[in-house]
């Protein structure tokens, strides 16, 4: 039979030539490997994803182009950078994401599509399934970094599949001039400490707050543009679950006897623009009050004072040590 003669030549071909036989087999086994490592990256690669991404403007489909324009690109940040938990099995796993993404571009077709990214774009808490905040933490932050580089196999063989698995904090954060979003006070906007380690803490996803960080169109997309849109972030949960959500209090103190402020208590009358940013910065220790200032319509005594809608007793913020 045709086959068993081409085993025989095969065989015969290993047995007269073992050192060349094993070179193709290596050959063969690298070229396979490379040709899968190049499939990889050619199919993480932004140009790639604006065959089904391919829009300009803002909105659903255009997310290559308003990457493009966003200071995540102009630092080297791809899609596959957020959208992949840091770690070389999620790398695979966003890539099987993406075959199945195919598979419903080819099934399902376009108007599905876009259902699917109005959804992202109009619903935080389906946005912050879209992108991990595992990677946003892991270039912005010291600890998480080290906890994942520690915790997850980064690299396969020494390759690398994006620009994700070579950043090691602090030193990647520090060559771009970033703080540690958990230990420092944030630069952009200093009259705001937004108490990013108690949000981490509280599992609270980036994009709660940093909504469109990478597809408003914007190069940086601050929270905080103006007040009514921080406002509009902030209360969405802090007034809307004020009975689940807890705020520790706040000592204002310079010396002597300080004074305690709880926000538990004040949001069961107000609301954060009540005070902010009108009578207090979003941030400890911005306010200066003195006794003279006791006796004005500021800070705290634009409410509280003699013949004022709440108590002047000095014991009722000044509670001793
Ligand atoms: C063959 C077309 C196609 C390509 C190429 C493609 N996508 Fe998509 N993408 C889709 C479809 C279809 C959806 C809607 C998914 C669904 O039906 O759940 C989608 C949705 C998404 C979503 C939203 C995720 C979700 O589940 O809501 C992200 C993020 C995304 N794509 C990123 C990418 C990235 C990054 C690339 C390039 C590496 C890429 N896409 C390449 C077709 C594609
Ligand atoms: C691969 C690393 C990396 C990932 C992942 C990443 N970032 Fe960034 N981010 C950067 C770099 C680099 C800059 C630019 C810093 C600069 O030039 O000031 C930046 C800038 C920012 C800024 C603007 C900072 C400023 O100075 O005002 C915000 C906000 C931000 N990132 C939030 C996020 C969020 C939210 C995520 C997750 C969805 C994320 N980042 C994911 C690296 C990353
Ligand atoms: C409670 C809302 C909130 C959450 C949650 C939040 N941020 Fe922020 N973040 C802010 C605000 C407000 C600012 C001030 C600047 C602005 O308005 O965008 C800020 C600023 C930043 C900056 C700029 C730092 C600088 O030096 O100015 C970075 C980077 C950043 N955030 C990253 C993140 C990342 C990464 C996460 C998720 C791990 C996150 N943030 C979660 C509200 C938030
Ligand atoms: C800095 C992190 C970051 C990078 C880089 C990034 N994205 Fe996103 N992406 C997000 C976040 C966060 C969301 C969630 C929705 C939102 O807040 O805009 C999102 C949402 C999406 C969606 C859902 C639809 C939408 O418009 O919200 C698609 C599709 C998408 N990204 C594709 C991409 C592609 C393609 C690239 C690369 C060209 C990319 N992303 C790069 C963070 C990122
Ligand atoms: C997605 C919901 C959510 C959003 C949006 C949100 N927060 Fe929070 N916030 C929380 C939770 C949950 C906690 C933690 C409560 C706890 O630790 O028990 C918290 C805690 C806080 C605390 C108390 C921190 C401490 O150490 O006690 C402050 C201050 C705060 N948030 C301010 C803000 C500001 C400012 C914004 C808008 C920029 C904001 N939050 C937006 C959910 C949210
Ligand atoms: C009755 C007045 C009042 C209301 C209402 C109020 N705050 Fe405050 N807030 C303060 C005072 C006072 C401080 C401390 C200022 C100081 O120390 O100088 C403060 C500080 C903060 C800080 C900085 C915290 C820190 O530890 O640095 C944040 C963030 C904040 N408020 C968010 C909010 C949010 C979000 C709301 C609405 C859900 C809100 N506040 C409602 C009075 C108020
Ligand atoms: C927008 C008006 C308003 C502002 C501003 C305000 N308070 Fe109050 N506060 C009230 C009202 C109303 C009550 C409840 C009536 C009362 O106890 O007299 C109250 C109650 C209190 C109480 C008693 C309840 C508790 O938490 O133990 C303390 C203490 C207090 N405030 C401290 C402060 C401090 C400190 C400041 C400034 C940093 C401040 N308040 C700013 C309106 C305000
Ligand atoms: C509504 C809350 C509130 C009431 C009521 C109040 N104080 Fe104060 N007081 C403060 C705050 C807030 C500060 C500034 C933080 C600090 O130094 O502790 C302050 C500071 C002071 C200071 C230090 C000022 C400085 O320059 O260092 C003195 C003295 C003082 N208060 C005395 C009094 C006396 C006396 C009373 C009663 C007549 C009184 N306070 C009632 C909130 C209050």
């Amino acid at each position: 039979m045709a086959n068993t003669g081409i085993i025989r030549a095969i065989k015969s071909f290993v047995q007269r030539r073992p050192f060349l036989t094993l070179i193709l087999l290596l050959a063969f086994f690298v070229g396979f490997l490379f040709i899968n490592i190049e499939v990889l990256h050619f199919t993480s690669s932004p140009q790639f994803c604006a065959k089904c991404h391919p829009k300009e403007g803002t909105g659903p489909l255009t997310e290559v182009y308003t990457w493009k324009k966003n200071i995540h690109s102009q630092q080297g940040v791809s899609c596959l950078d957020c959208h992949g938990r840091p770690g070389f099995f999620y790398y695979m796993k966003a890539k099987i994401k993406g075959l199945s993404d195919l598979y419903n571009f080819a099934v399902k077709g376009k108007e599905h599509m876009i259902e699917v990214l109005q959804k992202s774009i109009n619903d935080p808490v389906y946005a912050s399934q879209v992108v991990s905040m595992e990677s946003c933490l892991y270039c912005h932050t010291d600890y998480y970094n080290q906890k994942y580089r520690k915790e997850r196999i980064m690299t396969l063989a020494g390759i690398t599949f994006r620009a994700l698995d070579n950043i090691k904090n602090p030193q990647y954060r520090m060559s771009k001039n970033m703080i540690d979003i958990m230990r420092e006070d944030v630069r952009s906007n200093p009259d705001i400490d937004p108490k990013h380690a108690a949000h981490i803490r509280a599992d609270i996803s980036c994009v709660f707050c940093h909504r469109g960080v990478a597809h408003s169109g914007e190069l940086i997309s601050y929270v905080s543009k103006d007040a009514t849109n921080l406002e509009k972030v902030c209360t969405s949960c802090h007034l809307n679950n004020k009975d689940i959500i807890s705020m520790r209090d706040i000592v204002l103190s310079k010396a002597g006897n300080p004074a305690k402020f709880s926000h538990n208590f004040h949001l069961q009358m107000f609301e954060c623009s009540t005070c902010h940013p009108s009578l207090f910065k979003m941030k400890a220790g911005t306010s200066a009050i003195s006794f003279e200032t006791h006796f004005k319509d500021v800070y705290c005594f634009t409410c509280h004072g003699e013949n004022k809608a709440a108590s002047f007793d000095c014991a009722l913020c000044h509670q001793g040590r």
